[in-house]
C-alpha cells in the first residue's frame, strides 16, 4: 500500500504527473467532480492547522468524497491513551485514505506501517511537510515555468522549520538549483539535511544571516514562521521571533520577477504591506494546496485500487540500537521495530527512518 510520507516517496516524475493533474483540475473542475465519489477521507489531526486540514476536506468534497476525523487529539482516543498504530488500524476500517498530522516526528510513518489503506503525512512536527511541498513545487512551477535553474532562498527558522526540510529534499533533484539559507546562527537547517540532502547531492548552498545581502540572487524566496510550538524556553523564541521581517523597502533590491513563497500561518516576517505586491505569492499557494492535494487523493486510491502496484521501502532492522531524539515517535509507541537506514558505513552511521536522527553504531 503506497502512503506518502517523505517526498521522495514520489519520483521527480510522479511528482511532474500530480502537477499535471492539478494544472487539468484548475483548468477543468468539473471533469474531476465526481472521481471519489462514495469514497471516504479521514483527516486525523493531532496538531493544530487551518490550510492543511480545511484543503484535504475541501479537496475530498470536490472530488464527490466524503471526509471523516477529528481537529485535535483531546476530542479523539490518543486522550485516553490509545496509540497511533491502533489509531491506524481502526480508522482503516473508516475510511479509503487516511490525512495525518501529528506533533511526534515519524508518527505518520507508524500509522502508514499499521493501516489498510494509504496514509498520507500532513507534518511531523519539526521533521517534514510533504504536501506542503507539492503546493510549494505546482506554485514555483506555475510562476516561474520550471523547478530547474533556480536560485531558491530559505528564510527565517530552518530548524524547525518541516516545510523548509521537504521542500530543500525535493529541489535537490532538480537540476541546477542553489540553495541561499538565512537564519539566525540558532535556527540553521538539522544535520540530516544538511549531509544527506544538501552535502550528498552536491547541491550549490551557502548559509547567512543577511537577508537583505542575498536578496538581487533570488528567484524565489522562502519566507518561514519562528516556530514557536517547538521552543524548549519561551525567552529563546521571544529572543528570535522578529530576526526577519520582509518590508516593501527591503524589496527594492530584488528581482522584478521574484517570487515571494510563504506556507503560512504569517505571524510578523512578512509586512501585510507587502501582500499587494505582485511578487507575493503566498495566497496564491493557498489555492495551489488545494489543488494538488485533489491530484495526490486520486493517485493514491488509484493505487490503492490496485490499478498501479506501490513500490516498498528498504530498512534495515536493528533492534538494539535506540533512536535518541526526545521527539521522536519512538519514545512513545509501545513494541516499534527499530528500523534505521545506513547513511554512512564507513563511519558507522545510521539514521532513525522515522524522524532521522542520527544513530552511531561505532
Ligand atoms: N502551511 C500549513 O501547514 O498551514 P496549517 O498549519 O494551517 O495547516
Amino acid at each position: 500500500m503506497r502512503s506518502l510520507i517523505d517526498i521522495h516517496d514520489f519520483s521527480v516524475e510522479e511528482i511532474d504527473k500530480l502537477i499535471e493533474t492539478a494544472n487539468d483540475i484548475i483548468a477543468n473542475p468539473s471533469k474531476y467532480a465526481e472521481k471519489c465519489k462514495g469514497k471516504k477521507l479521514a483527516t486525523l489531526f493531532y496538531e493544530p492547522s487551518t490550510r492543511t486540514r480545511l484543503s484535504f476536506e475541501a479537496a475530498m468534497m470536490e472530488l464527490g468524497g466524503n471526509v471523516i476525523g477529528f481537529s485535535e487529539a483531546s476530542s479523539s482516543s490518543a486522550a485516553k491513551g490509545e496509540s497511533v498504530a491502533d489509531t491506524a488500524k481502526v480508522m482503516s476500517a473508516y475510511a479509503d485514505i487516511i490525512a495525518m498530522r501529528h506533533p511526534q516526528e515519524g508518527a505518520p510513518y507508524v500509522a502508514s506501517r499499521n493501516a489498510s489503506v494509504p496514509v498520507i503525512n500532513a507534518g511531523d512536527g519539526g521533521h517534514n511537510h510533504p504536501t506542503q511541498t507539492l503546493t510549494d513545487l505546482l506554485t514555483i512551477s506555475r510562476e516561474k515555468g520550471r523547478l530547474d535553474n533556480l536560485t531558491v532562498g530559505f528564510c527565517g527558522d530552518l530548524k524547525y522549520g518541516r516545510t523548509v526540510h521537504s521542500l530543500i529534499a525535493a529541489l535537490a533533484r532538480y537540476k541546477n538549483v542553489k540553495i541561499v539559507l538565512i537564519s539566525p546562527s540558532e535556527l540553521t537547517i538539522p544535520s540530516y539535511v544538511r549531509y544527506e540532502v544538501l552535502n550528498k547531492n552536491g547541491m550549490e548552498y551557502v548559509e547567512t544571516t543577511d537577508l537583505e545581502g542575498a536578496m538581487p540572487s533570488l528567484d524565489v524566496l522562502y519566507m518561514t514562521r519562528i516556530q514557536r510550538e517547538r521552543f524548549e524556553e519561551e525567552a529563546d523564541y521571544e529572543r528570535l521571533k522578529d530576526s526577519y521581517i520582509l518590508t516593501e523597502d527591503k524589496l527594492k533590491r530584488a528581482k522584478s520577477d521574484l517570487a515571494i513563497l510563504h506556507p503560512l500561518p504569517r505571524v510578523n516576517e512578512i509586512s501585510v504591506k507587502v501582500d499587494s505586491d505582485p511578487r507575493a505569492c503566498y495566497f496564491k499557494q493557498v489555492h495551489n494546496g488545494k489543488y494538488i492535494r485533489m491530484a495526490l487523493i486520486l493517485q493514491l486510491l488509484l493505487e490503492a485500487d490496485g490499478v498501479i502496484a506501490p513500490e516498498d521501502r528498504n530498512y534495515m532492522l536493528v533492534n538494539k540500537l535506540s533512536c535518541g531524539n526526545k521527539r521522536c515517535i519512538t519514545q512513545t509507541e509501545q513494541e516499534l521495530d527499530q528500523l534505521f537506514k545506513v547513511t554512512d558505513p564507513e563511519a558507522g552511521i545510521c539514521r532513525c527512518v522515522y524522524c532521522e536522527a542520527k544513530v552511531f553504531t561505532k
